[in-house]
C-alpha cells in the first residue's frame, strides 16, 4: 500500500499522511479496474501523459465535499472583523485580494463574491480560486449547483442570486464573473505566484485541504502561504486542518470561529524576532486599528479569549462619531449622519454602537438588506444589545418570517431579563419593559403568519 500511494502520489504532486493511505490505495485501485490497468507502473507511467487519467485519479485521492458558506461562522468573522479591518487599513478604492486555496467545486470563493456583494464590496474584490482537480475546477466555472450545495444558504439566497433550472441552481453570471479559477497544485507548484495572482494577499482561506496531506507538506505550505499574504493579511484554516503558527512567523488571534491567522510584520518588529522575509509588500498599518479586546493578537500559540469583563472601553474617537452622529440625527440631517456613520464604521470595525448607528441610516434610506446585514455586525460584536436583535428582527419580517421570530424571540428573552424601566442600550428613550411589550405583539404576529406554531 505504501508504495502504491507513494509512487501516485508523487506523480500528482500530493503526500498523503499515514491515516489516509488505505483510502487512497482503495480509490487508485478502482480507478485502475475501471480503466482495466493491471500494473501499478503501466497507471503511473501514463499519469502526467493522460490527462483524463490524471484528472480521474486525483478526483478519486482527493475529498471534495464542500458547500455555500460552509462554517458560517468564519464567514462572519469575515464580514465582521476581517474585511472591516482590511477596509481601515488599505488605501481607499484599493483591491481587497482574497484566495481560496483549494476551492473544490467553487463554492467557497463564490460564497465570498456574495459577502462581498452583500456588504456593497463586490468591485474591490479580487478572487482568486484555485485546487489541484481539473474536474473540480470545471465545475467551478460552470457555477452550477444542486440543492445539496445550498443547504447553508438559506432561500433569501437562493433567490436572489441563483436562478432555478429545474433542480439545479444556476449562480447569476455577474456573481461568477467575480471569480478567477486557476489551477494550482499546493506542495508542488511554486510560491508566491504573481502571474496567477497569488502574491501580497490581504485574505487567504485554506480551508480543510491541509487536513489531507502529510505534516512536511503542511509545515511547506504554511511558509509559503506567509510569504502570499501582504502585510496585515490573514489567513484562515478549517476547524480540523492542523495547526500553523508553529510553522512561520503568524500572529494569532482566537475568534468563535476558531483560529485566524495574520502576517503582522509591523507588530513583529516590536516583538522579539523580525517576520521572515517574503515577497508581499508591506503596507503602513493603521493607527486607530485595534485587535478585538476579547480576541487576544499575540505571536505563536494562541491563549483562550479574555473574560468579557477585561474589555477596554471603548475608544474616545469611536463614542465622539457615535455623538455626532446622534446630533445630526436629531436636527434631522440624516444624509450627513449617514455619510459620517459609514466613514466611522470604517475607522471602528469593532464598535457595536457605531454599526448600529449605520443600520438606522439605512433603514431611514429604506436599504433593508444593508441595515440587517449592519444589525448582524452589531449583534457578532456584542450579542446582549436586544435593540439590535428587535431592530433586526424588524428588518427581516417581511423578508424571513423564521428568521425574524428568532431576533424578536432574543430581544424578548434580553429585555424580560432586566427590570422593566431599565433603559434599553442603543435604544434611546426605550425600557426594557415596553420593549418586551413590542417583541412579544411581533412574535405573537408572526407565529399567526407562520401557520400557529407554539
Ligand atoms: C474538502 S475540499 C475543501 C473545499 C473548500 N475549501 C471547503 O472548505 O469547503 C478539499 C479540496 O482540496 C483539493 N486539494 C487537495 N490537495 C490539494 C493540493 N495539494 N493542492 C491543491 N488542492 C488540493 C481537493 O481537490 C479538494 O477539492
Amino acid at each position: 500500500v505504501d508504495s502504491l500511494v507513494s509512487r501516485v502520489g508523487r506523480k500528482i504532486g500530493v503526500r498523503f499522511p499515514a491515516s489516509r493511505k488505505q483510502a487512497v490505495a482503495s480509490a487508485i485501485q478502482r480507478v485502475m479496474l475501471r480503466r482495466g490497468l493491471e500494473d501499478v507502473a503501466d497507471l503511473v507511467g501514463r499519469i502526467g501523459l493522460d490527462e483524463d487519467l490524471t484528472d480521474e485519479v486525483v478526483t478519486e485521492v482527493t475529498v471534495g465535499e464542500t458547500y455555500f458558506f460552509r462554517d458560517p461562522a468564519q464567514f462572519d468573522v469575515i464580514r465582521t472583523m476581517v474585511i472591516p479591518a482590511l477596509l481601515s487599513q488599505r488605501p481607499e478604492h484599493a483591491a481587497i485580494r482574497i484566495w481560496s486555496a483549494g476551492c473544490s467545486t467553487g463554492e467557497e470563493p463564490y460564497s465570498l463574491a456574495i459577502a462581498m456583494e452583500e456588504d456593497g464590496l463586490a468591485d474591490r474584490a479580487r478572487i482568486v480560486a484555485t485546487d489541484i482537480s481539473r474536474e473540480a475546477l470545471s465545475t467551478a466555472r460552470g457555477a452550477e449547483y444542486g440543492e445539496w450545495s445550498l443547504r447553508n444558504g438559506g432561500m433569501d439566497l437562493l433567490g436572489r442570486y441563483f436562478c432555478r433550472r429545474g433542480d439545479r441552481f444556476q449562480l447569476n453570471r455577474r456573481l461568477a464573473r467575480r471569480v478567477r479559477f486557476v489551477r494550482h497544485r499546493l506542495g508542488a507548484d511554486k510560491l508566491p505566484s504573481p502571474a496567477d495572482g497569488i502574491v501580497d494577499l490581504d485574505l487567504i482561506l485554506c480551508r480543510n485541504v491541509l487536513m489531507y496531506l502529510e505534516p512536511a507538506a503542511v509545515k511547506r505550505i504554511a511558509g509559503q502561504l506567509f510569504d502570499c499574504l501582504a502585510d496585515g493579511g490573514w489567513l484562515l484554516a478549517g476547524p480540523s486542518d492542523p495547526q500553523l503558527w508553529e510553522h512561520a512567523r503568524f500572529e494569532t488571534s482566537v475568534t468563535p470561529a476558531g483560529v485566524m491567522y495574520r502576517r503582522n510584520t509591523a507588530a513583529a518588529r516590536v516583538g522579539a524576532e523580525p517576520a521572515r522575509s517574503g515577497s508581499a509588500v508591506p503596507r503602513p498599518a493603521t493607527p486607530d486599528l485595534k485587535p478585538r479586546p476579547d480576541l487576544p493578537h499575540q505571536h505563536g500559540r494562541p491563549r483562550p479569549a479574555a473574560k468579557r469583563s477585561q474589555r477596554r472601553p471603548r475608544t474616545r474617537a469611536a463614542e465622539s462619531f457615535a455623538r455626532h452622529i446622534r446630533l445630526l440625527r436629531r436636527g434631522d440631517d440624516l444624509g450627513a449622519a449617514a455619510a459620517v456613520a459609514s466613514e466611522a464604521v470604517k475607522r471602528h470595525p469593532l464598535s457595536a454602537e457605531l454599526h448600529y448607528l449605520q443600520s438606522l441610516g439605512f433603514i431611514s434610506e429604506a436599504r433593508i438588506d444593508e441595515a440587517a446585514a449592519a444589525l448582524r455586525r452589531v449583534i457578532y460584536l456584542d450579542r446582549t444589545l436586544a435593540a439590535a436583535h428587535f431592530l433586526l428582527g424588524s428588518c427581516l419580517r417581511d423578508s424571513d418570517a423564521e428568521a425574524a421570530l428568532r431576533a424578536f424571540e432574543n430581544a424578548l428573552a434580553l429585555c424580560a431579563a432586566r427590570p422593566a424601566d431599565e433603559p434599553v442600550p442603543l435604544m434611546a428613550d426605550a425600557v426594557a419593559g415596553r420593549l418586551a411589550d413590542r417583541a412579544r405583539q411581533q412574535i405573537a404576529a408572526l407565529k399567526l403568519r407562520l401557520g400557529g406554531r407554539s
